[in-house]
């Protein structure tokens, strides 16, 4: 193993791949699969999963309470550390006490994540695209794409469209609009301010914003007010990871359908199966854990409050775990 920048790599095994180290854990891959090994265990996933997996945790670094690339291996976030789990929260693991977590400074995990997703992508993958939209990551290693892997995630400061914030979408910036969108009007909204309020008011036209995302499953920030943030996006196919909350987040379903698994988020088990059609709303929980499947692109607004304090007050019991009882 040699260290550059705390990322703890091997030499190329026979495929073409790194192996990587961090901590105790062990990661390897070969033609179909990831392999993850901890000191009381091991685990294995088919490598799309894990590299749409590792690729959400990246971009979003590590996101709000738990990413769970599948029901063993995942990541918590405590925003400054990040746990790496196995095994943490499925009741079989725990019970039979071979679960495993180790916390590390987010840089380290971050770094190591960044490198192992560069290392193992090869130049026909794109783990943010749909299934349909991308080729294919099995095989020895075969070139790489950095720049897809390596995306920058849209966060406005304020309002996407607002001057010196993120731009609009259109084909110039290299957004067409998307074969499942076709048709999505494509007009902007008029605006008509006041005298004095000319360069105060703005206005676009989030559908159209949404049918030129190239990208599946990745909710960016599109307007913020204090802690309160707009995160839409596009889904299609399943939902990469399972996503363990650590507070309560607002689904509208804009466009099209989402059928979410909901689980007990530390054991497990089944909660509720979530048809949400054009329209619907629903508060996802801050104790469970959900994954969605979408079997046409559709457009999704998750809505959620970034309040650094939130996990602490909910986890104390000061604040529900539910944000409505009807
Ligand atoms: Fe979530």
């Amino acid at each position: 193993m040699s260290k550059t920048e705390s990322v703890a790599t091997g030499t190329a095994n026979d495929f073409g791949y790194r192996t990587y180290e961090l901590g105790e854990f062990a990661f390897s891959r070969d033609e179909f699969f990831a392999h993850i090994a901890w000191p009381t265990g091991s685990h294995v996933m088919s490598i799309d999963d894990f590299l749409r997996a590792i690729q959400r945790d990246v971009a979003w670094d590590f996101f709000y309470g738990i990413v769970n690339f599948d029901a063993v291996l995942g990541t918590v976030n405590h925003y400054g550390t990040v746990d790496l789990f196995a095994g943490r929260f499925n009741e079989a693991y725990r019970s039979a006490e071979l679960d495993h977590l180790e916390n590390f400074e987010t840089p380290q995990i971050r770094e190591t994540f960044k490198a192992m997703l560069d290392d193992w992508t090869n130049s026909a993958f794109d783990p943010f695209a749909s299934p349909v939209e991308t080729g294919t990551p099995f095989g020895a290693k075969e070139g790489s794409n950095t720049d897809a892997v390596t995306r920058r995630r849209v966060a406005a400061s304020r309002m996407v469209g607002v001057p010196g914030d993120e731009e609009l979408r259109s084909d110039t910036t290299g957004h067409p609009v998307n074969r499942m969108f076709a048709d999505v009007p494509q007009d902007e909204p008029d605006i008509e301010p006041e005298p004095a309020f000319e360069d105060r008011v703005c206005a676009f036209n989030l559908f159209k914003y949404l049918s030129r995302s190239q990208v599946t499953w990745n909710p960016s920030v599109v307007s913020v007010c204090k802690d309160s943030l707009y995160c839409p996006t596009t889904e299609e196919y399943i939902l990469p990871i399972i996503h363990g909350n650590d507070r309560v987040e607002w689904f509208v379903q804009l466009s099209d359908q989402i059928e979410w698994t909901v689980e007990d988020r530390d054991t497990g088990k089944l909660r509720a199966r979530v048809v949400m059609k054009p329209g619907d709303v629903a508060a996802m929980p801050s104790d469970i854990r959900h994954q969605g499947y979408s079997p046409k692109r559709s457009m999704l607004l998750v809505w959620e409050n970034a309040s650094p304090e939130l996990p602490d007050l909910i986890a104390s019991g000061k604040a529900p775990t539910n944000p409505v009882d009807f």
